[in-house]
């Protein structure tokens, strides 16, 4: 059901307020990369970031701020559809018609769920625990194979594919089983600064625990510098006993191309100050050229709807195939 004989990728983020260098390094530079070999989809979901109260001016700024950073960072419209999921009416309807193949216990299982519902005590809508069928509904309604995501996002990824081999099994081949890509070099999960057993969010209470993509570079230096580490003084790769370092040493490696055998070379014997001041020179170098790019395209509004809205266009042709399919195969009378 491919339009490409590539295989297909899907990924997204919310559009809840910057990202985080743990949202770029675990996923969306992933994504930039995966342009060159795959027919790639990625949307701003901004349904998901409804399960959380948004103030309405405040979420449309932070969808296009998104749209823009998207861009920025390397999605480029011309190879790849990048849409916004509201635009495509189909995810939340094939999100209906997923619920009917989903038990109330997997989504009772959600860790994400649990987390979210501590933290929005006085908010746990029924979308906060629906959220993963939808995000089986925005990888499932384009035939996804490969789904690039941070090591948070696997437990959704698995209720996917379950939902997905449970529709085939009862109706017949229907949705391509999707693959979940998760990086294995330390990324696939960067902490918070201040607790490093814990990973970097956006949510994160204290700015000092999070790298912002935009954080300008002094701001950058004053955080890693503030970094929490251990008082072992020695810099070696053990993320049990020195969660704090492995952390910087994982962000450095992958901000410089270097291996963990390089990063351990080139910082024996040195002190946690070098290591945080060269991490932080490294993510500012990573950062700068994103950080300008941004500026244009978040100054271009009109860029950025037309943008979407080709993009809607090209996500709703490919989702109509599907959702036709998916109805013939449940047996509701098709709509032509
Ligand atoms: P979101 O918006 O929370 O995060 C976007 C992506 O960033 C990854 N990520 C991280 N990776 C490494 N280290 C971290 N500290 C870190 N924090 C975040 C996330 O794993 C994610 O890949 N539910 C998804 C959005 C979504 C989606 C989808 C993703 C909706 N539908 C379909 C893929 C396919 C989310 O809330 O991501």
């Amino acid at each position: 059901m491919n339009l490409t004989t590539r295989p297909t990728v899907f990924s997204g983020a919310q559009p809840t307020g910057q990202l985080t260098l743990g949202n770029y390094l675990g996923a969306m530079r992933t994504w930039v990369q995966m342009q060159e070999q795959y027919d790639c989809l990625f949307c701003v979901v901004d349904l998901h970031a409804l399960t959380v109260r948004q103030e309405p001016e405040q979420l449309r700024n932070n969808i296009y701020e998104l749209t823009a950073l998207y861009l920025a960072c390397g999605i480029d419209p011309e190879r790849s559809v990048l849409f916004l999921q509201s635009h495509v009416a189909a995810h939340a309807e094939l999100a209906w018609l997923l619920a009917t193949f989903t038990q109330m216990g997997e989504l009772e299982r959600m860790t994400q769920f649990k987390d979210k519902s501590q933290q929005h005590k006085h908010n746990i809508n029924a979308g906060l625990f629906t959220y993963p069928i939808l995000m089986a509904a925005d990888i499932l309604l384009y035939q996804t194979h490969k789904v690039p995501v941070g090591e948070d996002q696997k437990q959704h990824l698995e209720l996917a594919r379950d939902i997905a081999i449970r529709f085939n099994g009862l109706y017949g081949p229907t949705f391509q089983v999707p693959e979940p890509l998760i990086g294995t070099d330390g990324v696939a999960r960067v902490k918070d600064l201040q607790n490093p057993t814990k990973k970097m969010s956006k949510s994160a209470e204290s700015d000092l625990a999070k790298v912002m993509l935009l954080d300008e570079p002094a701001v950058v230096v004053k955080k890693f510098k503030k970094a929490v580490t251990d008082t072992l003084g020695v810099i070696r790769y053990e993320e049990s006993e020195q969660p704090g370092v492995a952390n910087l040493l994982n962000i450095w490696c992958a901000a410089t191309g270097q291996s963990r055998v390089e990063a351990l070379a080139h910082f024996d014997h040195n002190q946690y100050g070098k290591l945080k001041l060269e991490t932080a020179e490294a993510v500012n170098a990573l950062l700068s050229p994103i950080q300008s790019r941004f500026q244009a395209f978040n100054a271009d509004r009109e860029m950025l709807r037309r943008v979407l809205a080709r993009g809607a266009e090209q996500a709703r042709q490919r989702a109509d195939q599907v959702m036709a399919r998916v109805v013939e195969q449940l047996g509701l009378p098709g709509r032509s």
